[in-house]
């Protein structure tokens, strides 16, 4: 058998949870023995507490998780396929590397590394489109036990100086340019623009994907194939060995407030519990290939298209480009060349390709697709049912996987075809995942509490908070510990709070319904409103502005900007205005972060407080106006009738 913690029936499910409630530190313990390790855990498997917090599971174990992803396999499967890599050009062939050559590849590049004075611990920022390379530079990382910090290619210069900062990285690994649909990035010169306002970065290596033409700094930017060249006659990188707790990667996402924080996952806890939810959630089996759509510098794609996969030694296909490139097919034409059996993505990619009809869906061939999975936002019945009837011709198992950057791995899903399946609902937690529902006075809600073994009498709902460490939970916040707590572990006393709100019906299922905090979902893409209004704000002709959410067909949510702007304006020219403000948005956050509407106010409804009423401006970006409810504590009610009035 090949993974001896696969679940394969409702019993087993059952029966694994309650040990892991029962005995979490056994149950564990037992599930890291089938990993590889420099040094076995041993009894001291979890020291915890939520005050501080501080979380440390397999404490005196050591290890590198690239020796569970690669070398491990190489005796039995090294000539197994490791990835398929499809390029955004469908003409272009696609790649395939066995984990033999992936060994070689990721030992070069980890050699590279060192040879450019890179050493344990010291962080490396990945600025990449969906390439090969993208995949074995964070895995040479993870070799030499530096710590990565992978960028969104979506992310202007703006916010990777606010990384590299916050990082304090020696080096940045990049590429000229990158493709995706039709549309080419320049992301070496967004690197060459954020470098500018940075001095500590010594080394810039650049890989050569597009052949387009860029500015070569001497001394400081240097070439990935000539990098290569000098170490080709190095012995092979070994595996540096790493504490269990060392951190093994930083990658920053959205809050309600400030800048995006640095979320560490470390070595031991993250592999166990992503390779456990993995084989779990998808029931892998060994011949599989497993189709993640998440871009890499999202945790979907670090968790799914490579630590997980690579781990369970599974064969994993990694995409270039989008799924409306050159068509809306695309999705389909991958699944049907490569023979995908497990297809993992996301609403608001399901409701775009829906939004094209049938015709892309023609004559294409979905037969090898057995699961399918959706992550990132709460999927609505209609988006299910299309994907159950038309993509998995309804003999597909769907898992609707619910987690966060800070839990690094699904948290709450059914297990495909094993654990019954409900649209709309994350269904019941993983084995070691403790949920409880909170209600608005910090109390627990009685029956929501999935540890306590008892169900609601009826669908109750609340805050989702977890009550008990996680081998994959967030450890810090990079260099400010105290942010961590306050955000996470400072609203319900001993309880992670995930920011969700949700639901529980009386079978123990979760439904998730979405933030209930000031954090967007816009296609998936966590966003803080406080960071789009920062951006809005830094225009020297805009006072003040409020950003909420608002329900979007495809989107999910789309983002609406109320905006005041400075009364030294004369006669604006409003299309212009707009276009400088979205350009603001564009420069500082990037183009996710856009507002779909901007209205232009005269003044924002506040409290006396001085407080901006954002649920007052929900439900008017909802369009609920007669759903406002008290406007009691307004302090200028006088302004509600002229942004109903100017409603977009
Ligand atoms: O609101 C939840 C939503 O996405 C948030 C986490 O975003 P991020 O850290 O970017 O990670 C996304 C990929 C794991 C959550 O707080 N979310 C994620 N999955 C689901 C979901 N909402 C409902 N159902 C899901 N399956």
């Amino acid at each position: 058998m090949p993974y001896p913690y696969q679940i394969h029936s409702l019993e087993q499910y059952h029966e694994a949870y309650r040990k892991s409630v029962e005995n979490p530190q056994a149950f564990w313990l037992d599930i890291a023995s089938h990993f590889q390790w420099k040094k076995a855990p041993d009894s001291e498997v979890l020291q915890w507490n939520f005050k501080e917090p501080k979380v440390e599971w397999f404490k005196n174990a050591q290890l590198n998780i690239t020796e569970n992803c690669i070398d491990r396999h190489l005796e039995k499967n090294g000539d197994k396929v490791a990835f398929i890599w499809e390029p955004n050009n469908p003409n272009e062939e696609s790649i395939q590397i066995t984990y033999r050559e992936l060994h070689q590849r990721v030992s070069l590049m980890a050699n590279v590394l060192k040879n450019n004075d890179v050493k344990k611990g010291d962080r490396v920022i990945i600025y990449m489109g969906m390439v090969p390379e993208l995949l074995i530079a964070v895995l040479a990382c993870a070799r030499i036990g530096a710590i990565h910090s992978v960028i969104f290619g979506g992310f202007s210069a703006k916010s990777i100086v606010d990384r590299i900062n916050d990082t304090q990285a020696s080096i940045v690994i990049t590429q000229d340019a990158a493709y995706r649909g039709n549309k080419e990035t320049p992301l070496k010169k967004i690197m060459d623009e954020a470098l500018m306002a940075i001095d500590f970065i010594k080394k810039s290596i650049v890989l050569k994907h597009t052949g387009s033409p860029i500015n070569m700094q001497i001394g400081r930017d240097v070439w990935w194939h000539d990098e290569i060249e000098k170490v080709k006659s190095f012995p092979a990188c070994e595996v540096e060995t790493m504490n269990a707790e060392d951190p093994l990667f930083i990658l920053y996402t959205s809050g309600s407030t400030g800048k995006p924080k640095g979320v560490v996952h470390t070595c031991a806890g993250y592999m166990v519990f992503s390779t456990y939810s993995f084989v779990n959630v998808f029931q892998y089996q060994p011949n599989e290939i497993f189709f993640c759509t998440a871009d890499i510098g999202w945790i979907t794609g670090h968790t799914y298209t490579i630590y997980a996969p690579l781990c369970a030694g599974a064969t994993v296909l990694m995409f270039e480009g989008t799924p409306t490139y050159p068509n809306a097919g695309r999705f389909w034409d991958i699944v049907e060349k490569h023979r995908v059996n497990i297809l993992y993505t996301a609403p608001t990619a399901i409701r775009s390709l829906m939004s094209y009809g049938d015709e892309f869906l023609k004559g294409k061939d979905l037969s090898s697709l057995t699961k399918l999975g959706s992550v990132g936002e709460p999927i609505n019945e209609d988006a299910w049912i299309w994907f159950h009837e038309k993509i998995g011709r309804k003999k597909c198992s769907i898992v609707d996987t619910w987690w966060q950057t800070e839990t690094g791995a699904c948290m709450i899903s059914n297990l495909a075809g094993v654990t019954p399946e409900k649209p709309s609902y994350a269904t019941l937690p993983l084995p070691g995942i403790q949920p409880v529902l909170m209600d608005e006075d910090g109390k627990i809600i009685e029956g929501s509490d999935a540890a306590s073994f008892t169900l609601p009498k009826e669908t109750i709902k609340g805050n989702l908070c977890i009550q008990f460490p996680w081998p994959s939970i967030i450890r810090t916040t990079y260099r400010d510990h105290e942010r961590c707590r306050l955000t996470y572990f400072s609203t319900y006393k001993d309880l992670y709070f995930t920011g969700d709100g949700c639901f529980r019906d009386t079978e123990g299922n979760y439904r998730i319904t979405g933030r209930v905090d000031d954090v967007l979902n816009v296609s998936g893409h966590r966003i803080g409103t406080a960071e789009v209004e920062n951006a809005i704000d830094s225009s020297d002709i805009v006072i003040e502005s409020a950003v909420v959410g608002y329900p979007h067909d495809i989107k999910g949510q789309g983002i609406y900007a109320f905006i005041i702007l400075a009364s030294h304006i004369q006669n604006p020219d409003l299309n212009a205005i707009e276009h400088h403000i979205l350009n603001r948005v564009t420069e500082n956050i990037g183009a996710i972060a856009k507002p779909d509407k901007i209205q232009f106010v005269s003044g924002l409804p506040k409290t006396r407080s001085g407080k901006i009423m954002r649920r007052i401006l929900r439900k008017i970006a909802e369009g609920e106006v007669h759903q406002i409810g008290d406007t009691h504590s307004i302090l200028n009610p006088e302004v509600l009738d002229e942004i109903m009035k100017g409603m977009k």
